[in-house]
């Protein structure tokens, strides 16, 4: 299965056998292009996708064993949504064209299940029913997985995505974008108790809310100016981990599960990771922590997720088109 992902700023693709072996892989970002703008600006992406996407799926054609020209595929798998709608495009007419060329299926895959595949990636003998906190800088959510493919959000933030909310405080303290990996960077070398941080959402059901994390921050900072970033960063951590780990502690409690997984950029997190680790000991679970390049954004998890749907569902048609709010509730 080819997979092709160009949901936000990478252009990515990938193939995987029908044992989910990765047999290549490849991601070109266009960050670069967005760092000083502070944020992914969308027509650049969607610019950047236009020029990039051929050698991008060549390369992993090519790096897989296969002809780039004619190659010994039986299927594309391309994410339809969510995302933005000019890079979706990009991607999504691609793999059109080429299902049409090498005359094989293709077929849509949400990218938010993609994002649930990829801790199978790594651990194909992995034992469900699941919980898996999918935490990146445009979604964080709670979700149950009874088999691959057979999943229900237990609760999602109701404001900021987690790797927003890091984001955004990163840009007020005047670091570069994505700040999560800075901030978890500094937060290592400073105290968590430095600034009194409120944590949300502390009721019982499992949605989850970073807003008001992020105005404290702000206001917190102003008042205590001279307080050191280190421990700004390793204070809002605290609280951001603190108000993840106790809902999946909560979901945990309710729902009898074989493992507890993490997925999406945020998956990266340090003290996240920790944290989680230790919930899966304590409630003596499988715990699955993807690498850090299948947390990120990548098209291997596109191409597994597209090896079940087109099992299940069959290929989708020429005439389908880029959902941008494709909601992980409205799979398939
Ligand atoms: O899944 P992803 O690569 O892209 C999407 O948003 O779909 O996630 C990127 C997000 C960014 O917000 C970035 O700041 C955050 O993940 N991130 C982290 C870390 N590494 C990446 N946040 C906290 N700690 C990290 N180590
Ligand atoms: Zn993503």
């Amino acid at each position: 299965m080819l997979g092709i992902e160009t949901s936000c700023d990478d252009t990515a693709a990938a193939v995987v056998d029908g044992d989910l072996h990765v047999r290549s892989s490849v991601i070109e970002s266009s960050m670069d292009l967005h760092r000083s703008f502070g944020g992914v600006v969308p027509e650049l992406a969607g610019r950047a996708h236009v020029a990039t996407i051929g050698p991008v799926v060549a390369a992993a054609l090519d790096r897989a064993g296969l002809d780039p020209r004619h190659p010994a595929i039986d299927g594309i798998a391309v994410t339809a949504g969510p995302g933005l709608i000019g890079s979706l495009l990009v991607g999504l007419s691609a793999a059109k064209a080429f299902a049409l060329a090498w005359d094989v299926p293709f077929v849509a895959v949400n990218h938010l299940e993609g994002h649930l595949f990829a801790p199978l990636l790594e651990r194909p003998d992995l034992q469900w029913p699941l919980l898996t906190l999918l935490v990146s800088g445009g979604h964080s959510m709670i979700v149950l997985q009874r088999a691959p493919g057979e999943h229900e959000v237990l609760g999602e933030t109701i404001d900021d995505a987690a790797g927003e909310a890091y984001d955004k405080i990163a840009r007020w303290l005047g670091l570069g974008y994505p700040g999560g990996p800075e901030m978890d960077r500094l937060a290592q070398g400073g105290t968590a108790g430095a600034l009194k941080l409120p944590v949300s959402m502390t009721g019982p059901d499992l949605d989850l809310s970073f807003s008001g994390l992020k105005t404290a921050v702000v206001r917190a900072t102003e008042k205590h100016a001279d307080v050191a970033l280190a421990d700004v960063a390793a204070s809002f951590q605290a609280a951001v981990c603190e108000q993840l780990l106790r809902k999946v502690r909560g979901a945990l409690e309710r729902h009898e599960v074989a493992g507890v997984a993490l997925a999406g950029g945020v998956a990266a997190n340090s003290l996240l990771r920790a944290g989680v680790a230790q919930l899966a000991r304590e409630f003596a679970i499988a715990c699955h922590l993807p690498s850090i390049a299948m947390c990120t954004d990548n098209a291997a998890m596109i191409a597994a997720a597209g090896l079940y749907r087109l099992k299940v569902g069959g290929p989708s048609g020429l005439g389908l088109s880029a959902r941008p709010n494709w909601q992980l509730a409205d799979v398939p």
